[in-house]
């Protein structure tokens, strides 16, 4: 079984071809970062016209790389949402064109859900002969990438194929990606912040500026990242801290303490409020296993306090190899795969949803 997966919601054009629903043929990513990082954020339009670009010719290399005829493709499982309206329909039309011509079943994935997959991918490829179902449920998966910082409660899905979700905290103003992207913007770190501010952290004093975590009065396992971006942008004013030239790429070596200290301050307080909800909710929903995943899920130290804290724990913790933390095609095939086995395919009406939800508030 082959399922071709396609994905273009936001800066990354990707292909990737999965073997039964676990097996990576190919996974080909073509990222725009060169593109966006003089602006120091995507730019939508130039998203849109790149992907238009690249996505014959990364379809066409993951088939090479597999190897595999097109022919051979069982289904075709493409990203819906949610992310750029522009990005989106590029792959969508793309993947429909697809199914069209070859006559191959078309799969709509969410985007979040193929972030889920992409914390369990590798463990099932490693275990595909094991009886029990990965990963043990519930779990709770934090799914924190540039657009979204969400926690869902998953479990299995009533039919015994794949899961069903149940949002129990979000962000109520920006994504940890994203903050750590305008941090680094305001530095002039370069495009994108959170490899780079990562990269710097250990480097510097993580307890030399105390930025308060912002309190979400009523319980609840939102999060919030608004108030500590506000608070790097004082601390710059008041210590006139002039950014760099975000051009240049930076390390310890060239750019001023203050800033490396600033930095690690900053990594240290966003790591801290993800960790914090993570841990409240597990005291909440007693889960089994935790996944981690998207781009922010490539961050060390958020990995290994995941890691520690789900050890001291007893809990199974799942985080992606860096490969698959980062937008790509493999998790959305994954994703995909289990909408197949469901029956669950969309014909060529299907359209682009820029904020689908994979699970609402309470549902
Ligand atoms: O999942 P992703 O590729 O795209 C979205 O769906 O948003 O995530 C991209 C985000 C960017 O904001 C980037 O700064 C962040 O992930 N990121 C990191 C790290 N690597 C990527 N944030 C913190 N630490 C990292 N090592
Ligand atoms: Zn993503």
């Amino acid at each position: 079984m082959l399922i071709l997966g396609i994905e273009s919601s936001c800066d990354e054009t990707a292909a990737a071809l999965l073997e039964d629903g676990s097996r990576i043929r190919s996974n080909v990513v073509a990222s725009q970062v060169a593109i966006h990082r003089q602006y120091g954020g995507v730019v939508p339009e130039l998203a849109a016209r790149e992907h238009v670009m690249s996505i014959g010719p990364i379809v066409r290399q993951a088939f090479a790389e597999a190897p595999a005829k097109y022919e051979d493709v069982d289904a075709i499982a493409v990203t819906q949402g949610p992310g750029l309206v522009g990005s989106l329909l590029v792959g969508i039309s793309y993947a429909k064109a697809m199914s069209m011509s070859l006559g191959k079943p078309l799969v709509a994935v969410n985007h979040l859900e193929g972030h889920v997959y992409a914390a369990i991918l590798e463990r099932i490829a490693s275990t595909i002969a094991m009886e029990s179902p990965l990963p043990a449920l519930p779990a709770l998966a934090l799914v924190v990438s540039g657009g979204h910082t969400s926690l869902f409660l998953v479990d299995r899905h009533s039919t015994g194929t794949g899961f069903r979700y149940q949002l129990v905290g979000r962000t109520r103003d920006d994504a940890a990606g994203e903050a750590y992207d305008k941090v680094a913007k305001l530095l002039g770190l370069g495009y994108p912040g959170g490899p780079i501010i990562d990269r710097l952290s250990p480097f510097g004093n993580s307890e030399a500026v105390l930025f308060t975590k912002t309190k979400i009065s009523d319980h609840s396992l939102d999060f919030s990242f608004s108030g500590i971006k506000t608070a790097v942008l004082r601390y710059v004013q008041k210590n006139n801290i002039r950014p760099l030239d975000p051009r240049v790429r930076h390390d310890e070596k060239d750019v001023p303490p203050i800033m490396i200290d600033l930095a690690a301050s900053f990594q240290r307080t966003v790591v801290g409020i993800l960790v914090r909800s993570l841990q409240r909710a597990i005291r909440e929903f007693h889960p089994e296993s935790i996944l981690l995943s998207g781009g922010v899920a490539a961050n060390s130290e958020l990995r290994s306090a995941v890691l520690e804290f789900c050890c001291g724990n007893g809990l199974d913790a799942y985080i992606p190899p860096l490969a698959l933390t980062t937008d790509n095609a493999a998790m959305i095939a994954a994703a995909g795969y289990d909408h197949y086995r469901r029956g669950e395919l969309v014909g060529l009406s299907l359209n682009a949803e820029a904020s689908l939800p994979l699970a609402r508030k309470g549902c």
